[in-house]
């Protein structure tokens, strides 16, 4: 590929610049496409990077054309920074074009989604099916006085009734706020308060590893404080006990029956909101992102047919993430059915009853494609290859990757360990504000490094900058989006200050993602995480993903977590929290090895000074591990609130571990 692939080089300002992350870790390996995957890929030219470079928004416009319109726009887009209009005065309807759209073209028999709960129970749902179910409960929203424009808020297990909630809202241009189901009642009742939401859609309860999750529960606390809520309807998903309090809450399956009719798809303006979903900053109110319905659907639906390959008629497409989060949203939701794929919806935990059951369910449904997150991955490597490897998972032609960088060892086990050592992998840069894909390689085309995200995808202009913002060519620096792009966030709900400062203001004129990153000597983009995981170890910048990647590099290893203490003499001290794989001693010497380890992949400038051995590590619901607590630990400072964890016991674990075992210097 080309050198300075996808970097506009006239817009070089500093020949010379010092990198703002230097850049340690040398990854040198190559995967070129098999001709094989080239021949049969729906992209497999540099031409589209091409168009979309000379023209923009004729690109963009293109895919819009794409989509079922009922009105078509007058101007593709209207900037005025930091606001964005895309296709403007155009009209449409997602649900439409998700389900309708798909019926009239003769595909109502097809599958949407093969649907497993993690109890064992199956269900399969056409296209067909969708629609009707969709334009019954869209009926049962209107009649309960849901009108285009009001917010519903959606608190549900990974069953089909989910995104049949969100497709019925966008049925009739009601705004969903779905609220992932492992947050608590008070996370539920911040967000529905913020949102003003008037309906609440929710579960008797869900599965997760075998114990039922008390949603209504939740609910009920959360409601005794939501004044904007005047209905709760509730699916049975469990049969648990749960209390329903008349004139407020209903059954869904009684709704349905006694319903008559079916709505019809109200069409909306492109920029209309169509869902909000919130996701934390750095204060501890959540923010409400907004998206938008025209400009979020066409890139949605792009993004995921060229980034995954889709071949409607042949693939079986799973992405193993919540609904609950953007991915979800994006990659579950509504870019598979506006593409008019068969998914794979799966409710519960990989480890439920048994280690191998995504294995299971791959081989079962014949999985050509798999989405899944580097937290899932190094999971896996940590149980072993004998639960991957006791199913056949031969039907998988790609995988692909998102949440947090992928260590280049997580990279290669994953595709040696489940792509059979010949699957594409797509390691997927974006963010609940981006709202699709925006940096990943394209599988027909781009020749892959493990552990990077390649380059910018057609139609997104990205640059790196230094302190100052400064365009960095090569080396590390702060990831910045240049131009807009249609699925971008349209703004935090009721707050449009906060929008601007958060995500304008570092940088003029650019969109401050919050990442850091560096281009290597190819121009390929390296994501190095949150720039607030960036250590300053005696006046050098280290990312905590390259001492990771180091460290998950090590035979021993099975997952690594890396923080920097505030220390007197270097600024900050690099400490490594880790867990081995099972069998290993944390001993002092292995300590030490790990130490040396990482001073020879990296240097010493990277070594830890502590190395602190733990049997887990203290992760978000969504995997990601919350470095803010292990920083925390690190400084002996107070833990506050860890409600957020998976497994609070973790963190009290480890802070034991740290009292007790330092290794230091
Ligand atoms: O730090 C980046 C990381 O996840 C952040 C966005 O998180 P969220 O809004 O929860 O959305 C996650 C799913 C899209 C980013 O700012 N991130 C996401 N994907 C990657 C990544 N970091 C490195 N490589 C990725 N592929």
């Amino acid at each position: 590929m080309n050198d300075n692939f996808n970097l506009d080089s006239s817009q070089t300002t500093q020949e010379n610049n010092s990198p703002t992350i230097e850049n340690y870790l040398l990854e040198d390996r190559v995967f070129k496409p098999d001709t094989s995957f080239i021949h049969q890929a729906i992209y497999n030219s540099l031409d589209i990077y091409k168009d979309a470079d000379e023209n923009t928004e004729l690109f963009w416009e293109k895919e819009a054309e794409k989509l079922s319109w009922s009105k078509k726009w007058e101007k593709v887009l209207e900037w005025e920074l930091p606001f964005a209009k895309w296709f403007v005065g155009g009209e449409l309807n997602v649900s439409y074009n998700c389900l309708d759209r798909h019926v009239e073209n003769g595909k109502g028999s097809k599958v949407a989604y093969f649907f497993e709960g993690e109890p064992g129970d199956k269900r399969t749902i056409t296209y067909q099916e969708l629609l009707d179910e969709v334009s019954k409960f869209a009926q049962v929203l209107t009649d309960f006085g849901v009108k285009k424009g009001d917010r519903v808020a959606i608190y549900m297990p990974m069953i089909p009734e989910l995104p049949v909630s969100m497709l019925a809202c966008a049925r009739i241009g009601a705004t969903h706020s779905v609220v992932f189901g492992g947050f608590s009642s008070e996370a539920l009742k911040d967000r529905i308060n913020d949102a003003e939401a008037k309906v609440l859609i929710t579960a008797d309860g869900g599965y997760r590893r075998g114990s039922l999750v008390p949603l209504k529960q939740s609910s009920d606390e959360a409601l005794s404080e939501t004044p904007s809520i005047e209905h709760v309807i509730v699916v049975k998903r469990t049969g648990q006990d749960v209390n329903m309090t008349p004139g407020r809450d209903v059954w869904y399956e009684e709704v349905m029956k006694s319903t008559p009719g079916f709505a019809a798809p109200v069409p909306v303006d492109s920029e209309h909101l169509l869902f909000l979903l919130y996701t934390s900053g750095t204060t501890a109110k959540p923010k409400g992102i907004m998206h938008s319905t025209g400009g979020y659907l066409a890139q949605v639906a792009f993004t995921h047919k060229a980034v995954f390959d889709i071949h409607e008629d042949s693939d079986i497409y799973w992405c193993a993430a919540d609904i609950g989060w953007v991915t979800g949203h994006s990659y579950i939701v509504y870019g598979p059915l506006a593409n008019c794929v068969t998914s794979v919806l799966y409710e519960g935990t990989p480890d439920f009853p048994d280690k191998d059951r995504w294995w299971k369910l791959i081989e079962e449904y014949n999985v050509t494609i798999l989405y899944t997150a580097p937290t899932a991955i190094r999971t896996f490597m940590k149980w072993g290859t004998q639960y991957p490897g006791s199913h056949d998972l031969s039907s998988l032609r790609l995988l692909g990757s998102v949440g947090e960088p992928i260590n280049p060892e997580a990279w290669m086990w994953y595709r040696k360990h489940i792509g059979s050592d010949s699957c594409p992998i797509v390691d997927t840069w974006w963010q609940t504000e981006t709202g699709a894909i925006m940096i990943s390689p394209l599988p027909g085309i781009t020749d892959l490094k493990p552990g990077s995200a390649t380059f910018t995808l057609p139609g997104i202009h990205a640059e790196v900058v230094d302190d100052v913002g400064n365009k960095v060519e090569r080396g590390g620096g702060y990831l910045t989006l240049t131009q807009p792009w249609p699925s971008m966030l349209r703004g935090i709900y009721g707050d449009p200050k906060r929008y601007e400062e958060t995500y304008w203001s570092r940088f003029k004129g650019k969109y401050f993602a919050g990442d850091g990153a560096k281009i290597d000597d190819d121009g390929y983009m390296w994501l190095l995480g949150r720039v607030d995981d960036v250590m300053n170890v005696s006046g050098h910048r280290v990312s905590t993903t390259e001492v990771e990647s180091a460290l998950v590099d090590h035979p021993s290893v099975a997952e690594a977590a890396v923080v920097g203490a505030n220390d007197a003499t270097t600024g900050q001290a690099i400490m490594a929290f880790v867990t081995l794989k099972s069998g290993e001693d944390p001993s002092q010497d292995k300590g030490e090895e790990l130490r040396k380890h990482v001073s020879t992949k990296i240097g010493a400038i990277a070594r830890p000074k502590t190395v602190i051995f733990t049997d887990d590590l203290p992760k978000t619901r969504s995997g990601k591990i919350m470095r803010r607590l292990l920083r925390d630990v690190a400084e002996g400072r107070n833990l506050g609130d860890v409600t957020t964890l998976a497994d609070p016991k973790v963190v009290e674990e480890i802070k034991n571990r740290a009292q007790v075992s330092p290794q230091e210097d």
